[in-house]
């Protein structure tokens, strides 16, 4: 995981813009929001999955950055004032603190659009239908079907009772479908066979649930130290989670038979997915 955040991050500098005009100023916000930290775990499944069909890794560290784009996006609106109204984000004061909250709109805004340019560039792969499903696949992941329908769930759910049906599906549109993409995109480079796609499909949908719920208990047990984010901050906003409905230790043992349940949908890659397996072990053990 370190090795790809080196090589994204680097990647990263190259591909976001700078301006000599007045301009300058959302360049520099998204460069701020993309450039600082992270744990880059989309980008590394990404690298991952991509590695079991053989695709060049230039290729694939693309496509690693094109969803780190997209998160880092996903990150900055996530934490404006009509959102979570967050100050701290990855150990640094969130990106409408450091600037304002317009410049942090339009910077989440031109994260996302570079995310769809990388993908359609000639570079991240020869094929152009290959492209055309990358940024397709994308599009569907964070679109209101997907992450935005998600976050729109998940604020109504400070107002509205859920049950857990209710909140399965609210964390999987809002962090499992680009979970679910940066792994199938592997699939999609390697122009892999269906079953090899559905596979990595069904690993990652319940690797996003769990990497949310872990997320959740976090946000309960962690400090903001540890996490580089405020946290208790579901409780204070009455938001429902599966921490607030099954309690910390269900929601632990949950997370849990989920990232079992995710490794044994690797059984037909056999000893190559071994790195996707333990990255599930990460997702419910990790402390930040
Ligand atoms: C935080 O994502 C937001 C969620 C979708 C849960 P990460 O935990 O991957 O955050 P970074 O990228 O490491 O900061
Ligand atoms: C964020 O979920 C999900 C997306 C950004 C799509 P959270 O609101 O729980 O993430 P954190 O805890 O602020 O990182
Ligand atoms: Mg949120
Ligand atoms: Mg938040
Ligand atoms: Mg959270």
């Amino acid at each position: 995981m370190t090795e790809t955040a080196d090589a994204v991050s680097e990647l990263l500098d190259r591909l976001l813009p700078t301006s000599e005009g007045p301009d300058v100023r959302v360049c520099d916000a998204m460069r701020y929001a993309a450039l600082n930290g992270g744990k880059r775990f989309r980008p590394f499944l990404v690298m991952t999955s991509a590695a079991l069909f053989d695709v060049p890794p230039a290729r694939a560290l693309r496509v690693a950055a094109a969803v780190e784009l997209m998160h880092c996006y996903s990150l900055v609106h996530d934490d404006l004032p009509a959102m979570d109204d967050d100050a701290l984000r990855r150990g640094l004061p969130t990106c409408h603190v450091k600037y304002d909250e317009a410049t942090a709109i339009l910077a989440g805004d031109a994260l996302q659009s570079l995310a769809f340019e990388i993908l359609a560039m000639a570079e991240t792969h020869p094929t152009s239908r290959v492209r055309a499903e990358l940024v397709r696949a994308l599009a569907q992941a964070v679109g209101a079907g997907g992450m935005v329908g998600g976050q729109m769930l998940d604020l109504l759910a400070e107002n509205i009772p859920m049950d857990i049906g209710a909140i399965t599906r609210l964390q999987r549109m809002k962090t499992g479908a680009l979970i679910a993409f940066s792994c199938e995109s592997g699939a999609i480079l390697g122009e892999a066979r269906a079953t090899e796609r559905h596979a990595l499909h069904a690993y990652a949908h319940d690797l996003g649930l769990a990497f949310q719920i872990q997320d959740d208990l976090l946000d309960v047990e962690g400090d903001s130290e540890m996490t580089g984010k405020a946290v208790q901050k579901d409780e204070q906003a009455g938001k429902a989670t599966f921490v607030s409905i099954l309690g910390v230790k269900r929601a632990r043992e949950q997370a849990k038979i989920l990232a079992d349940q995710a490794v044994a949908h690797l059984d037909l890659f056999g000893e190559k997915a071994e790195l996707l397996a333990r990255a599930a072990h990460f997702v419910v053990t990790r402390r930040h």
